[in-house]
């Protein structure tokens, strides 16, 4: 789809892909509101994209998120999106990412508007089949996965029942700059002290990082007509288990051998094994392939830091 001229609404837009996907959708030329409660987000991801209209809202405000102006795409990211708060909290996750998405599928409904639903390799659950396609099925192991299931579950039936133009993205492990995830954690915990390194859960688990500037591109592509009624995963394509993502940056800061790695003996609740997408149907369907390879990624942040 042309964006450029589009009135886009992106819910989740001050969150940490959200700000990417807005900035992106910005130099496209398209009209973008972001509507965010801000209860995960940094003021900066706001204020750093000011062309975009910013509407503090929650998607569980119904009558706030149908007042808003009709909207041509709508960039349904707004979750609760942590792991371990979900199977401590499973009804505040089931209200934020089951009910909020349909709140914001009926907005959909009523102006008409065409539909990219952000969904998450946790609807696989811990996979039998590596790499896993889309037609794998539903094996949550999480309330976290069980709500995305929901979320996309609605998705198809609103696609089937009331023909919206939807899209189904299923997100390995998104990282880049303003995310808190597993990589800056390592860096931060070095940058204080590079003698050691303590892994949570056993550094076994492995997972399909993928750099959050490939899924922009990819949530761009997948706005075309071609995408409708589909469902993808976006990932890098290749797994890589935590110990070696420490290795890793390990032979960047010339610390191999220098830095005691310590793991525990077992994750948390509802804690993947293995992610690793096949993503050959986005790659042949959506003429996507991811370009940033983690290890470049890695070198430009730690070069960044200034720690080598
Ligand atoms: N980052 C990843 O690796 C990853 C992987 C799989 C799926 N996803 C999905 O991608 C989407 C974006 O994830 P992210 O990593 O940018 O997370 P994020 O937490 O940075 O962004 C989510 C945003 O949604 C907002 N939000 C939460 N509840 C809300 C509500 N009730 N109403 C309005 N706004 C609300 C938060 O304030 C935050 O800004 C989510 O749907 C997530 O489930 C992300």
């Amino acid at each position: 789809m042309q964006l450029k001229g589009k009135k886009i609404l992106v819910t989740g837009g001050a969150g940490f892909i959200g700000f990417h996907l807005t900035r992106k959708l910005l130099e496209l030329g398209a009209e973008v509101t972001i509507y965010d409660n801000m209860s995960n987000s940094k003021p900066e991801n706001v204020k750093d994209n000011p062309k975009a209209k910013f509407i503090k809202g929650d998607i569980l405000d119904f009558k706030k998120l149908l007042s808003l102006p009709q909207f041509d795409v709508i960039y349904h990211l707004a979750a609760q999106v942590v792991v371990p708060y979900s199977m401590e909290n499973p009804a505040i996750d089931f209200e934020t990412n089951a009910r909020g998405t349909l709140n914001v599928l009926e907005k959909a409904r009523k102006d008409k508007s065409r539909l990219l639903f952000a969904s998450s390799a946790a609807v696989y659950g811990n996979p039998a089949i590596l790499p896993t396609t889309e037609d794998y099925g539903f094996h949550p192991v999480s309330c976290y996965g069980l709500s995305k299931v929901v979320g996309e579950e609605y998705c198809q039936m609103y696609t089937q029942q009331y023909g919206l133009n939807i899209t189904i993205l299923r997100f390995a492990n998104v990282y880049g700059s303003r995310c808190h995830g597993v990589i800056h954690d390592f860096l931060d915990k070095l940058q204080k002290d590079p003698s050691k390194l303590a892994i949570i859960g056993t550094g076994q688990q492995a997972r399909d990082l993928v750099n959050v500037a490939d899924i922009v591109e990819a949530l761009v592509l997948a706005s075309d007509e071609k995408a409708i009624s589909k469902t993808y995963n976006l990932g890098f394509g290749e797994t890589t288990t935590i110990i070696d993502l420490a290795k890793m940056m390990l032979k960047i800061l010339n610390l191999t051998n220098k830095t005691f790695i310590s793991t525990t003996s077992s994750s948390w609740q509802g804690d993947i094994n293995t992610i690793w997408f096949d993503i050959t149907k986005a790659k042949t369907e959506l003429g996507w392939t991811p370009k940033i390879r983690l290890e470049d990624h890695l070198r430009t942040l730690i070069v960044e830091r200034k720690m080598i």
